[in-house]
């Protein structure tokens, strides 16, 4: 039986009951005081212009491809090491992923990887903040305005961090957030998408409410074709009463960070790096394991004795999808998949306990 579990939400209950009375008292589910508040919020959080609700971070990727007129036959480049839903997207439209290596370190894209895989059918870019680290991104950003490029930053996992003094939300031309519950803010299922660029937004207004605007009859008219890709009354509350702790979460992280860092780096485990102008939010606490371990027994060694581990992520490009499509697997994140761990990272957990199960079974 697992006793300390990979990840907990920041919220509870008792966060949000008065908050659930008013809104079914009120009966308004949908489009209330709560969602706008939410996005007026994560736009000052992330220092952006505009802020967008989603349904998840894969429908707000999805959408920016969209914004972007990607289409079939390009390519949009994308972080190999990654949740598959950064790829999927691309490919739904018909459109090549390009795959592109990580660093070892960072395990975010590399630059000159990023620059070897631009071509004339290059559409955009989509670079991933592994586990929320954005190191790097500043020179991504760069990249990606000599070659005039657009950059989708895929920030899944990286609300509270920051690069260069810079939130993420604040680099890229257009940020993509999920609060899936592995995230530091959850709202059940939910995401949003960030960006200075005026029209774009007064673009993603309109498509991200089923084409409306305007007047018409009903006050509304449809000018474009368009989903339904909002967040309830409901979800935006959560996400607000997590919003006013994230600092104090990403803080309380970073201590537990340390302390897992200090007491595995002995033992060979090798922490995610991240360079010293960056604030992680240590989405997940990745390690890579000595070459002397396997891997997925510690993981099933660890699950005996109650505490619940992981992978760290994907290598998109060895997926039997992506494999059997492309044939372009890419070395580095390769590599990644197979010697990362994640290990549980939340208030409470027993740092020392876990540290000292993990030296445990790596001794044998
Ligand atoms: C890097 C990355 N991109 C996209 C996603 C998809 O997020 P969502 O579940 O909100 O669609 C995830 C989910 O874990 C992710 O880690």
């Amino acid at each position: 039986m697992t006793q300390i579990r990979l990840m907990k939400p920041y919220i509870s209950f008792d966060e949000v009951e008065a908050g659930f009375r008013e809104i079914f008292d009120s009966g308004i589910f949908t489009r209330g005081q709560h969602v706008e508040a939410f996005r007026n919020e994560i736009c000052a959080y992330a220092g952006a212009r505009h802020a967008h609700l989603t349904t998840s971070a894969t429908t707000a990727l999805s959408v920016c491809l969209k914004l972007l007129g990607v289409e079939a036959g390009d390519e949009v480049i994308v972080s190999d090491f990654s949740f598959p839903a950064t790829a999927n997207v691309v490919e739904d439209l018909g459109a090549r992923p390009v795959f592109a290596d990580v660093s070892l370190d960072t395990f975010n894209i590399l630059p000159e990887e990023l620059r070897r895989r631009i071509t004339a059918k290059t559409k955009a870019v989509i670079a991933v903040d592994a586990f929320g680290n954005p190191s790097g991104m500043h020179e991504i950003a760069a990249i990606c305005k000599e070659h005039k490029l657009p950059f989708i930053e895929d920030a899944a996992c990286a609300i509270g961090s920051r690069e260069g003094g810079v939130s993420v939300g604040g680099i890229a031309d257009l940020t993509c957030f999920s609060f899936h519950p592995r995230k530091l803010l959850s709202t059940g299922e939910g995401g949003a998408i960030t960006t200075n660029n005026d029209s774009w937004s007064g673009w993603l207004d309109i498509k991200l409410n089923h084409g409306a605007s305007g007047m018409l009859g009903n006050g509304l008219d449809f000018v474009e074709h368009g989903y339904n890709y909002r967040l309830s009354e409901l979800q935006a509350l959560m996400g607000r009463v997590q919003l006013r702790k994230l600092d104090a979460i990403v803080a309380n992280r970073n201590e537990m960070r340390n302390e897992y860092v200090r007491r595995l780096e002995l033992a060979g485990f090798i922490p995610q790096y991240r360079a010293s102008d960056v604030v992680h939010n240590v989405q997940s606490m990745v390690f890579r394991v000595p070459e002397s371990v396997d891997r997925d027994v510690l993981i099933g060694r660890l699950r005996e004795d109650g505490i619940e581990t992981t992978i760290g992520t994907y290598c998109l490009s060895g997926t039997t999808y992506y494999r059997r499509r492309y044939s372009d697997v890419q070395p580095n994140s390769e590599r990644l998949q197979r010697e990362t761990i994640t290990l549980p990272c939340y208030e409470g957990v027993d740092v020392e306990a876990v540290c000292k199960a993990v030296v445990r079974w790596s001794n044998g």
